[in-house]
């Protein structure tokens, strides 16, 4: 027994390197990584410009705090709100999603003076307190309860539910554009409007949860591009390729109403985060890898379709494969072939994650290892 707590159940091998698409086990065996180190690795394993650019940073300053003016990480809130829809034009930079969405509903409760959220079924926001008591799982809350704060959690897409909803007390609505742990969910533009329409009315924040689906990820950079933009986003891993960040995203209104010490992080906007992130920012510009991550689904929808896989859900290069049945083992095999894919909260739902650095040969071995398939 090794001295690292074993909370996890991992791979039955060590990965040693990771070269764009692909990882490596001690034994020198490839794997393609369409699991994306769980959706992280935007630009791929140790893209050379974000390799580069994060080396650059550590001889000239690995590190200052908050309490000091640091110019890349100026440039990196410039070049997040930049590349975000109009409306949001504030950052506040943390370490994780689960801080994000800490943050974010923190200052629900700071803006509106209401203590009362609602999220929805199925859904799940990271493990600190509020993020964990906004995440729909008897199993995480049942430890820790009286210490949560109180949810009322909706069911995802039902536009009679939400047409129904008490949300008069509510602080904030906290949603996951695609609920991708629960099996890549979605739902109807006609929700999305009225979720927006009802949170106006009613005073309460919607946050948008876009620690997955953020990033070019969609083909899109946000979902906020594509389902309305909320009061607030909040985004954490591929947001600085690999290098641990999370941030906040909201527009000069409610940044206006919070004061100098509502939130702080020690770690927060480190130089190293900030280097990473302007630099995945201009590789995605430059190797146009938001077109290639709607390549990748039109791919995956002509010709993956096949054998196992029954059904598609989600967007670019955050997809589920429907697996009547169950998926796993059809991830057992995958690996086998040297394939990595995510399982899901869904037993018959694997998640496609992969770097939007995606190469032909990935989606060729993808495509055969689906079409070998031994049913
Ligand atoms: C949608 C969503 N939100 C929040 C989190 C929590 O992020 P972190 O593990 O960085 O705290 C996750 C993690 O999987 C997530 O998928």
């Amino acid at each position: 027994m090794g001295a690292l707590l074993e909370t996890y159940a991992s791979y039955p091998f060590e990965l040693v390197r990771g070269e764009g698409d692909q990882v490596f086990d001690r034994e020198g065996r490839a794997y393609y990584d369409f699991y994306g180190g769980h959706c992280v690795c935007l630009t791929g394993h140790g893209h050379p410009r974000v390799v580069e650019a994060i080396a650059r940073q550590a001889g000239r300053f690995l590190f200052y705090s908050n309490a000091a003016r640091i110019p890349v990480r100026e440039q990196a809130a410039q070049a997040l709100v930049d590349f975000a829809p109009d409306a949001l034009t504030r950052v506040f930079f943390c370490n994780s999603g689960a801080e994000a969405n800490e943050n974010a509903l923190k200052v629900a409760v700071l803006l509106t003076g209401r203590r009362r959220f609602v999220a929805f079924q199925g859904s799940f926001h990271g493990r600190t307190t509020l993020a964990m008591g906004v995440s729909d799982s008897a199993k995480m809350h049942a430890a820790y309860a009286g210490l949560l704060p109180q949810v009322e959690f909706l069911p995802f897409g039902d536009i009679d539910a939400l047409a129904g909803a008490q949300l008069s007390e509510v602080a904030a609505v906290i949603v996951e554009p695609f609920q991708s742990m629960a099996g890549v969910r979605g739902a109807s533009p006609a929700w999305f409007e009225l979720l927006h329409a009802r949170c106006q009315a009613a005073g309460a924040l919607l946050i948008f949860d876009e620690v997955q689906t953020g990033m070019g990820r969609l083909g899109v950079p946000f979902a906020a591009n594509r389902f309305g933009v909320p009061d607030m986003v909040t985004l954490a891993k591929s947001l600085a390729s690999g290098v641990p960040m999370g941030a906040l995203l909201l527009g000069d209104t409610r940044a206006g109403g919070l004061s100098q010490g509502d939130l702080g992080s020690t770690f927060g906007g480190a130089p190293l985060a900030c280097a990473a992130l302007i630099a995945g920012l201009e590789v995605l510009a430059s190797e146009n890898l938001m077109q290639r991550a709607r390549d990748f689904e039109q791919r995956v929808r002509a010709r993956m379709l096949q054998g196992p896989v029954r059904g598609l859900r989600g967007s670019g290069c955050l997809l589920g494969l429907e697996v009547p049945g169950g998926a796993a083992p059809l991830k057992a095999w995958l690996q086998q072939q040297g394939i990595l894919v995510g399982s899901s909260n869904d037993p018959e739902v694997l998640r496609l994650m992969p770097p939007l650095t995606l190469s032909e040969p990935a989606m060729d071995a993808l495509e055969a290892a689906l079409a070998a398939y031994p049913e």
